[in-house]
């Protein structure tokens, strides 16, 4: 019995495909060609003007990662979406190309499995296509966490129809908790690896999401050969606002 559990967690935590409706974790599909060109490029606007930051909430805290918008910038202390960030007044950097691809891309496999799974005849009933304006790059180095929360910055049309967030993790692995409520005894948790991409939309858009720990080392070698990339894990969230 105990060995059958063993099991049923090994199984649990290392799975991919249909989490939930509308929620779709794509395993290793970035390829590492692919992953050195995103932290490259991640690099290079984050060194610059609208770059990197540690970004705090409103009573003074500081969240435990570093953080840069790329099209639009989110404000964590007002929750809003804007032209320029409130603490240097820089203008995000666009969207690069390639990133919009890659999101295009792994939409279109997140379709092919639903298709496969249910049978619907519309995919996009249960994943609606987005075209990304947004995207938050987060640097979480190997203590950086994320509490349990909602995304719900979006706009109202963009909440409404569930159009997904999108979201690659490059880098050190991390635990990843999922849930109906802020609660993380609650919450179901699953490992992001490097190249993993997690989407979700639909019904799951509002989903309780978290980083409870990033798991140091873990970052495949021929990423870190190529890149000067530092311990920890680098995660891009495409939305559309
Ligand atoms: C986020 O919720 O904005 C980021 C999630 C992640 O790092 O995987
Ligand atoms: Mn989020």
């Amino acid at each position: 019995m105990e060995k059958e559990n063993e099991c049923r967690q090994i199984v649990d935590w290392t799975r991919e495909g249909i989490l939930r409706p509308g929620m779709v974790l794509l395993k290793h599909y970035l390829t590492i060609r692919e992953q050195i060109l995103i932290v490259r490029t991640c690099q290079e606007l984050g060194n610059g003007p609208g770059g990197f930051y540690q970004p705090g909430y409103n009573d003074g805290a500081k969240l435990r990662l570093r953080m840069m918008c790329l099209g639009l910038d989110w404000d964590p202390q007002t929750r809003k979406y804007g032209k320029k960030r409130q603490v240097d007044g820089c203008e995000p950097s666009v969207i690069p190309c390639e990133f919009k691809q890659l999101v295009q891309r792994s939409m279109s496999e997140a379709h092919a499995l639903i298709k496969m799974d249910s049978k619907v005849s519309n995919v996009e009933d249960i994943l609606p296509a987005l075209s990304p304006d947004i995207c938050i790059v987060n640097f979480y180095n190997t203590s950086g966490r994320l509490g349990l929360h909602q995304d719900r910055d979006e706009s109202r049309y963009s909440l409404k129809k569930g159009l997904p967030v999108v979201s690659f993790s490059v880098g050190d692995s991390a635990e990843f908790l999922y849930g109906d409520e802020r609660d993380a005894n609650k919450a179901e948790k699953v490992l992001l690896e490097s190249g993993d991409v997690l989407i979700f939309g639909g019904e799951s858009r509002h989903v309780f999401h978290g980083v409870s720990s990033i798991n140091p080392n873990s970052a495949p070698g021929a990423l870190l050969e190529n890149t000067m990339l530092r311990p920890g894990r680098l995660n891009l969230t495409f939305r559309q606002y």
